[in-house]
């Protein structure tokens, strides 16, 4: 093979008349006119990215698009998790309209997590529903994100607890973006990779152990080749279950412990999404460990891979520490009144085995987590023995 700087990997996402393609490579964005033309309803878009990232790539697209004889407009949002608010929704859909959309044009997110979510939650709702492209510009976008249709806002409840789903007519990932990510950002997103290959990929696992150096270090191949593989894992899952009817609830491996250390930890830098669900796969997996359903070595054996990658793998790795194992376990809405003590969990059999365990013992649970913790996951178990 070459370097691969020029190849482009096209992953499918099988949904009938909702079907479409991902298409990663670099340089993408000056070719997005002639890729992403086809699949628009009208030669109309308006581009919706944020402060930071508008100005790195907004130009580029808007200029390609106009090359291809798309007329483009640009919306931009404020960076940041506080956009997808109510506050936030409204703010862009004011301004969406301002532009004069029809039913027949489309919108495109460029940008991360946040900017997809956020406005392919106003493509939902905007005239009743208008087409989006996803043009994500994160690896945890690239990787996650930006592929599965789920769109939304987060409330003072909860995150994503308002949304839709909404299938995008493309995603197209230029894997140039990540040369700008800072390297805390790429890591973190790199958590999301790592789950798809213990979800049901163990030779991904196993490559990624080899690769994932370079996929930091910014070997085009190598970022091409984990995005491409995440992106097949993803669109399996979804194809099978698109509403989280049962199968899809196997993408939150990781993400029951990692929701609540990143709630914990504020939802902020001090703890990234990634960061969070990396240390939450290792518990994950321990848990699994502890019910017999694995081997103790699966958990190290994924712990020792992310801490050679510079992330974090246990709870007591976060800055300024974690809460004890009751006040998480609240966070997860776990508490001691949960029905018959049992609860719903994503485990796994090894490393690519992963399964939904529907009664898992609440206190296997807890003893997972005052063990990750060491003396402070115990002191609130003390306080109210
Ligand atoms: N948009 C993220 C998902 O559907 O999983």
């Amino acid at each position: 093979m070459n370097s691969g700087t020029n190849q482009i990997d096209t992953v499918r996402v099988e949904l009938g008349a909702r079907s479409y393609d991902i298409v990663i490579g670099r340089g993408l964005i000056d070719r997005a006119g002639a890729i992403l033309s086809p699949v628009l309803a009208t030669p109309r878009v308006i581009v919706v990215s944020d402060d930071q990232v508008g100005p790195l790539y907004s130009a580029p697209l808007v200029a390609s698009m106009e090359r291809a004889g798309i007329k483009t407009a640009l919306v931009s949002v404020p960076a940041g998790e506080e956009c997808k608010s109510f506050a936030g929704f409204e703010r862009l859909v004011d301004a969406l309209l301002a532009s004069h959309p029809d039913r027949q044009m489309t919108i495109i997110a460029l940008g991360g997590g946040v900017v997809g979510d956020l406005a392919g939650f106003a493509a939902a709702s905007l005239l009743s529903g208008v087409d989006f492209i996803q043009v994500p510009t994160t690896l945890l976008a690239q990787v996650d994100s930006s592929v599965g249709g789920k769109t939304g806002i987060n409330t003072r409840q909860g995150k994503n607890l308002v949304g839709a789903f909404h299938q995008p007519r493309m995603v197209l990932a230029d894997i140039a973006t990540l040369d700008s990510l800072p390297e805390r950002h790429l890591r973190s997103g790199y958590a999301e990779t790592v789950k798809y290959g213990l979800i049901d990929d163990a030779e991904f696992f196993a490559w990624l152990e080899t690769h994932g150096a370079d996929i930091i270090a910014g070997d085009p191949q190598a970022r091409r080749y984990a995005i491409a593989a995440s992106c097949r894992a993803k669109a399996r899952i979804v194809a099978d279950d698109e509403r989280e009817a049962g199968s899809r609830a196997l993408l939150n491996l990781g993400h029951t412990f990692g929701h609540a250390l990143e709630r914990a930890a504020g939802y902020g830098e001090r703890l990234l999404h990634g960061e969070a669900v990396g240390i939450g796969l290792v518990l994950a997996f321990a848990l699994s460990a502890r019910l017999g359903f694995c081997s103790p070595d699966e958990p190290e054996r994924i712990a020792t891979h992310l801490r050679q990658l510079g992330l974090l793998s246990s709870p007591r790795d976060i800055p300024q520490g974690s809460p004890d194992a009751e006040t998480l376990l609240g966070h997860m809405g776990f508490d001691k009144k949960v029905k018959g003590g049992r609860i719903r969990f994503v485990l796994a059999r090894g490393i690519g085995r992963s399964f939904i365990a529907e009664d898992v013992p609440l206190d296997e649970a807890r003893a997972v987590l005052e063990s990750a913790l060491g003396d402070s996951g115990r002191l609130a178990r003390h306080k109210t023995a």
